[in-house]
């Protein structure tokens, strides 16, 4: 029986998820979405053809794969919706392979218009620079049991029902606290009915679904989006997303039980991104960073923001792989850093005259942190050919093994380039 798997980002997001779940996706039955949003923009490159999902489960650009939007995930129905259409124009059918669970909590334009007024309203310096999509307004309100979900949008009256409840309390919140515009509710429900008709086909109980695959022995791939350094628990919190990026959030998000979840593959970059504000030790805001982000084309595939670049955070990413368990690494975006004479990885911090290798609780403490950095030679060589892991040059397997050092987990796969296929996996004593 072949087991199942979650893959998870293990720094700020944009580690190459999309790549990494594309190629594995053939392999399982069921890929599924926990958590987060149209937050994520998960790039996928097939034969020259550039496929960027937001909400989408990423197997779902492999013919005949079963996805599930879990209950973790909240789902904006509009976005869903042009994200399923897009797809049909590109001649892919999501029709009978998609399914959204009706416990997954729904977007509201509001949760939009919130998360833009919330983030305007903070200082200078404390703004979340979040992706507007609503995201942390939408899982406040479910928190808060005040959230609509999907198998409220899908039955009239219960949508309307819903809505007369929740709906009273936010428009005071925009008008009174952010002085916005107030909800018309009976224009809201006309939007939302329109979704709920084209979306209906979609929604149902995921739980059964998931719970048949597992009594089956039927593989599952867990698909994470954002990265555990966003995690709303163990990231750089306040200057986190709003769900459990984390493999906890894998199992609340789906219903799969802890004891189901199987490997866990952490996806890294062989260099650090972060979009949006919040402490980034090992940021290089010079020529290193823009070198990075052009070879690496470090712009957001939601926002279209330039992401900040910088050397690879060991100390951080030996955090991600101990709080989620990581048993293995899908290395990515080593050949953006093959033009580098030189590379070098963080492997502990300087905070307050003390060297530390633990990531501090407190965002304002790890803005303070100095990197300590380890060096190594760079390999200087077009690596987009490479077929097989030991065919990389000796440099960059030798960057490999320091990065297993720091961090504590193997890296079994590595990625040479960004289109399908452009991975090379480790033999088992490769
Ligand atoms: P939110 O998830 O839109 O609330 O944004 C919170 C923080 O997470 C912001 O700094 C965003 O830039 C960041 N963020 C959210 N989703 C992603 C992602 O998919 N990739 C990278 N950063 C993200």
């Amino acid at each position: 029986m072949r087991e199942n798997l979650l893959v998870l980002g293990l720094q700020w997001g944009d580690e190459g998820k999309g790549q990494v779940i594309d190629v594995l996706a053939d392999r399982f039955d069921l890929i599924v979405r926990f958590q987060g949003g149209a937050n994520a923009g998960h790039t996928v490159r097939v034969t020259g053809e550039k496929f960027t999902l937001h909400l989408l489960p990423s197997g779902i650009l492999r013919p005949g794969k079963l996805c599930i939007i879990g209950n973790g995930v909240v789902v904006d129905p509009e976005c869903l919706l042009e994200e399923i259409k897009e797809l049909n124009k590109r001649g892919i059918s999501v029709d009978g392979r998609l399914m959204v669970s009706d416990r997954a909590h729904v977007v509201l334009p509001y949760h939009k218009t919130l998360d833009e007024l919330q983030d305007a309203a903070r200082a200078k310096g404390k703004k979340i620079e979040t992706t507007r999509r609503g995201i942390g307004p939408c899982y406040a309100d479910k928190a808060a049991r005040r959230g609509l979900r999907m198998v409220e949008l899908v039955e009239p009256a219960a949508l309307r029902r819903r809505l007369e409840e929740i709906v009273p309390a936010k428009s005071k919140e925009l008008t009174e606290v952010y002085g916005g515009r107030p909800i018309d509710i009976d224009g809201l429900y006309a939007e939302l009915l329109g979704y709920a008709d084209r979306l209906r086909p979609f929604v149902c109980d995921t739980l059964p679904v998931i719970a048949d695959a597992l009594a089956g022995g039927k593989p599952i791939l867990l698909e994470g989006a954002q990265g555990a350094m966003l995690d709303v628990e163990f990231g750089t919190y306040p200057f986190v997303t709003s769900s459990n990026v984390s493999v906890g959030g894998a199992t609340v998000g789906t219903g799969m039980p802890p004891s189901r979840i199987g490997r866990v593959l952490g996806v890294v970059k062989a260099y650090c991104s972060r979009v949006g504000g919040g402490p980034f030790p090992t940021e290089q805001d010079n020529e290193i960073g823009d070198l990075l982000r052009e070879r690496g084309d470090e712009f957001g595939s939601t926002t279209g923001r330039p992401r900040r670049c910088g050397w690879l955070d060991g100390v951080a990413l030996r955090h991600a792989v101990a709080f989620n368990g990581a048993d293995g690494i899908a290395l990515m975006g080593l050949p953006v850093l093959s033009a580098l004479p030189r590379i070098k990885i963080c492997v502990a911090y300087r905070l307050n005259g003390q060297t530390v290798s633990c990531v501090p609780a407190d965002a304002n403490a790890l803005a303070q942190a100095e990197p300590v950095y380890e060096e190594v030679t760079g390999w200087q060589r077009d690596i987009s050919k490479v077929k097989a892991f030991d065919d990389l040059p000796q440099a960059a397997r030798d960057y490999v093994a320091v990065i297993e050092r720091v961090v504590g987990a193997p890296v079994e796969m590595a990625s040479v380039g960004r289109e399908r296929g452009q991975i090379v996996r480790r033999t088992p004593n490769g």
